[in-house]
């Protein structure tokens, strides 16, 4: 097959975790007959910097004309003081603009990083695997925000339609159907009118999914629930912002936000990768991150995407034979041996 990639690789660590994404890519080709074309695109500060703002009309056209989208990630201290324009900005633009509602973000814990996890072993039992379905272009992050006219004011807005919600836990519930058939919708319906719509949303949609069991928390005890109990967790159901906190949460418990993947899709099979992480400034050029957040998001492009299983289990599963043969980088600690980038993704190339 012939897949025509966007690149997006960004600020900071993300040209270094891309990098080495791409070379896996490439070699899972190869072995499997297979063609990648790669568009590369600037968005983020590198953006900035060039056009003068995060993201520019023509990168939001490539990006939709291409098969999917691989992204690093954004930001940076040289471009937070630019008045009313930060990089982050370029996110919130390619997911709203590519209509990327649905975030997933599998919080996965190898067994060869349980030492890495700040949770007892008792607590993380054989092992943690939650899937946090965030709805990514709507909410707080998307609403009506401003100031009032001597800017000692300011105001955010979360609002929901019943479509919005729908559709995300559509996402929601398929995933679970695959899983082990349990969500979880985390809302704050003890306050918020918001939340009290997406509770009767689901329990609208619930019904279509009968073999699914359903549960409702309130964020802050999701929180809580996440560190006491986190393998009472399928699938959990929740919105822009509190999936934002939730997932930050639940990739700590696995042992490193470095490890951590994502996929934000819309309704077709089109869909944007990126690592849950951020683009790490004060390690960037020092080939001192980690690109399997990156690696393994490329093999969720693989799966989602373009339908290639096989070839999304042949990287996870020499991502975890890595794991297994004690090769590190700083972030993931307990022993072994510590490589930097490159040698991380010439690690995972080399077990392909
Ligand atoms: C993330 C990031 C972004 C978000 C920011 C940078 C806009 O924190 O991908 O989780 O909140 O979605
Ligand atoms: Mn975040």
């Amino acid at each position: 097959m012939i897949k025509n990639i966007a690149v997006i690789p960004g600020d900071g660590i993300g040209p270094e975790v891309v990098k080495e994404t791409i070379k896996v890519l490439d070699k899972v080709a190869e072995k499997f007959g297979h063609e990648f074309k790669y568009e590369y695109l600037l968005a983020g500060g590198c953006s900035i910097d060039e056009y003068g703002k995060p993201l520019t009309e023509e990168t939001l056209e490539r990006a939709k004309a291409s098969d999917s989208v691989l992204l690093g990630a954004v930001g940076g201290p040289k471009w937070e003081n630019i008045p009313g324009i930060r990089p982050e900005q370029a996110l919130l633009g390619l997911r709203g603009g590519l209509n990327l509602y649905a975030n997933l973000r599998p919080a996965t814990m190898y067994k060869e990083l349980s030492s890495a996890s700040p949770l007892k072993s008792e607590i993380i039992g054989d092992g943690i695997d939650i899937m946090i379905v965030r709805e990514l272009t709507g909410g707080i992050y998307f609403g009506e925000s401003g100031r009032n006219e001597t800017g000692d004011w300011a105001y955010d807005t979360e609002s929901y339609s019943k479509s919005e919600v729908e559709r995300l836990l559509i996402h929601a519930f398929e995933i679970a159907m695959k899983r082990n058939k349990h969500v979880t919708v985390v809302d704050k319906a003890n306050v918020l009118e918001s939340s009290r719509l997406w509770r009767e949303v689901t329990r609208e949609v619930a019904p279509k999914y009968p073999e699914v069991s359903v549960d409702y928390l309130y964020v802050d005890n999701a929180s809580m629930q996440l560190v006491r109990n986190p393998r009472q967790f399928d699938v959990i159901a929740t919105s822009n912002i509190f999936g934002d906190i939730l997932s930050d949460e639940a990739s700590q418990i696995t042992g490193s936000i470095g490890m951590l993947p994502s996929a934000s899709l819309g309704d077709g099979t089109f869909g944007m990768y990126e690592p849950v992480h951020g683009s790490a400034p004060d390690i960037a050029g020092e080939n001192k991150a980690n690109p399997l957040a990156t690696i393994l998001s490329g093999a969720m492009m693989l799966r989602y995407s373009f339908d290639m299983k096989d070839e999304a289990d042949c990287i996870e599963n020499a991502v975890a034979k890595v794991l297994e043969d004690g090769i590190r980088t700083g972030d993931i600690a307990g022993g072994g041996e510590f490589v930097g980038c490159k040698e991380m993704g010439d690690a995972v190339v080399e077990r392909l």
